[in-house]
């Protein structure tokens, strides 16, 4: 069956496998499974598979659990014996401890058979749960997603979605109209690029189906098949770049440079990359084995961290943890973004998670620090004490309980009001006498001052030394944040 797919054509389901699929590797099951329900007409459109096809299929040789809503046969729409097909690929991929990759395409609910039908999301979003933390759940939405049905997605690890052709909300445009009064379109509504900058659902976005299903193959090359098995590994290759930031502590600068210099090239896959962009989250390699990088961006909002950073940075730690990943942090942040906004919307609660999902993480976790690192901001991105396994800093960062400026403002007051043109003198004083990574290196909250240029050479052997501390086993859910 051809691979290609077009949003004029409309492919169906197994086209799509196909695109998946290692050639000639999908075993189907549930190929004549059909409803049952007479309501409504129903008994006169009985399409073999209910709607969804189902099975395992190989993906650069390894199994994988596959489902593939068929928006050609009853729209795609969810019935019980479709809901059924889907959960038995669940529970076959729970116990063989195997991937599952979902391609969502459906008009929701099937509206024919009633209660049964939302039963039947019932039966998947509880194995999204129960499988949650196990086996990697990568969702690839393709088509519409509407209703409850976007919380199966949501549940899982990785969202992807089709640009051309995905949708996902809660209530769609007539029932906003009907509310609300407001008139949206589907794309404003629930459309990739609305998912993947303002709401965070969705990891990844690509152009059209095609894309979405070479992502999700990418993907799993970052995960284990199970939290019980080991790391893909790949050809182990050198940076692409040099680790560097400008001299000027106040100049932003694109922290994925640095990202580039650390990790092997053409390793990066970004995650969530337009979305709460002040937090750069990535799958990478260094010297072939999957990592997760966590860094400060410093052209967005300074690099502050905020309630959407800290949200999606501890899901990324979280799976990175879950699914053995070890993480590689790189710090570079004046600390928490202030203001009324962030507090009353609830910064303590919600930058919280990134501090426990960091602070509860096994997986070996080394951190560095670039150019400052102050405050709770310091204390949350992976510092000695919440557990990191390394900290190492580069020569010129600042390191210290707030900057320099706000600092002498607190304890000179007084001298300032009386002579403000001391203020200078004591900032300099300020940064010269408690700034400096050598204080903390005395007191080991870092263990190592370092050649910017060693950064990639000192992490790939900090982590090729806690090789076995990553262990096999299940560790944690991965609680939607
Ligand atoms: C039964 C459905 C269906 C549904 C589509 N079909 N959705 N049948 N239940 N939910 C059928 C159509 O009747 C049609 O049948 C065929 O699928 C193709 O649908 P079209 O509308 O012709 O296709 P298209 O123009 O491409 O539009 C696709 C669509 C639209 C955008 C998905 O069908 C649509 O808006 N469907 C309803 C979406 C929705 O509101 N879902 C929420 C349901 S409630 P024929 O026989 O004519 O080919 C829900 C709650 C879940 O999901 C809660 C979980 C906890």
């Amino acid at each position: 069956m051809s691979a290609t797919s077009t949003t004029a054509t409309r492919p169906d389901a197994r086209a799509r496998i196909d695109a998946v699929a290692d050639p000639g590797s999908f075993i189907e099951f549930g190929s004549t499974a059909r409803h049952q329900t007479t309501a409504f007409g129903l008994d006169a459109k009985r399409p073999d598979g209910d709607g969804v096809v189902t099975g395992t299929v190989g993906i650069d040789g390894r199994t994988v659990g596959l489902f593939a809503q068929d928006p050609t046969a009853l729209g795609g729409s969810l019935g019980p014996v479709h809901a059924q097909k889907i959960a038995m690929v669940m529970d076959r991929a729970a116990r063989a401890r195997t991937p599952v990759i979902g391609l969502l395409d459906s008009g929701g609910a099937r509206i024919q058979e009633g209660i049964a039908s939302l039963d039947g999301y019932g039966k998947i979003f509880f194995r999204n749960v129960r499988a949650s933390g196990r086996i990697p759940q990568i969702s690839v939405v393709l088509g519409p997603c509407a209703g409850g049905a976007v919380y199966s997605p949501a549940l899982t690890d990785i969202v992807i979605m089709a640009r051309d052709r995905a949708h996902m909300f809660v209530t769609g445009p007539r029932v906003v109209k009907a509310v609300t009064f407001e008139d949206v379109s589907l794309g404003d509504l629930g459309g990739a690029d609305v998912h993947s900058t303002t709401s965070g659902v969705a990891h990844l976005v690509a152009d059209d189906t095609d894309d979405a299903l070479a992502l999700a193959r990418q993907v799993l090359g970052y995960l284990p098949s199970s939290a019980w098995d080991d790391l893909p590994l790949a050809p182990p290759r050198p940076p692409s770049g040099t680790a560097a930031v400008p001299d000027d502590h106040r100049q932003p600068y694109d922290v994925r440079d640095v990202i580039r210099g650390v990790v092997d090239a053409d390793s990066v896959l970004e995650l969530s990359a337009g979305h709460a962009r002040n937090l750069v989250t990535a799958f990478a390699r260094i010297d072939g084995s999957p990592v997760g990088v966590v860094a400060n961006q410093p052209s967005v909002l300074a690099g502050c961290l905020d309630i959407a950073a800290s949200e999606k940075g501890a899901r990324f730690v979280r799976m990175c943890d879950a699914f053995g990943l070890p993480l590689v942090v790189l710090v570079d942040v004046p600390g928490f973004l202030p203001g009324t906004g962030q507090e009353s919307s609830g910064i303590i609660r919600k930058g919280a998670k990134l501090l426990y999902a960091f602070a509860e993480a096994t997986v070996p976790r080394v951190s560095v620090i670039l150019r400052k690192a102050f405050g709770g901001a310091y204390i949350v991105m992976n510092s000695r004490e919440i557990g990191a396994d390394a900290v190492f800093s580069w020569p010129g960062a600042e390191i210290a309980v707030m900057g320099a400026e706000g600092a002498v403002d607190v304890l000179h007051r007084k001298a300032i009001a009386a002579d403000p043109s001391s203020r200078a003198q004591l900032v300099e004083d300020y940064r010269a006498q408690a700034m400096r990574p050598d204080r903390p290196a005395e007191i080991l909250s870092v263990d190592e001052i370092i050649d910017p240029a060693d950064t990639r050479s000192v992490v790939a052997g900090t982590l090729a030394a806690l090789r076995g501390a990553i262990e096999p086993g299940f560790r944690h859910d991965n609680l939607p944040q």
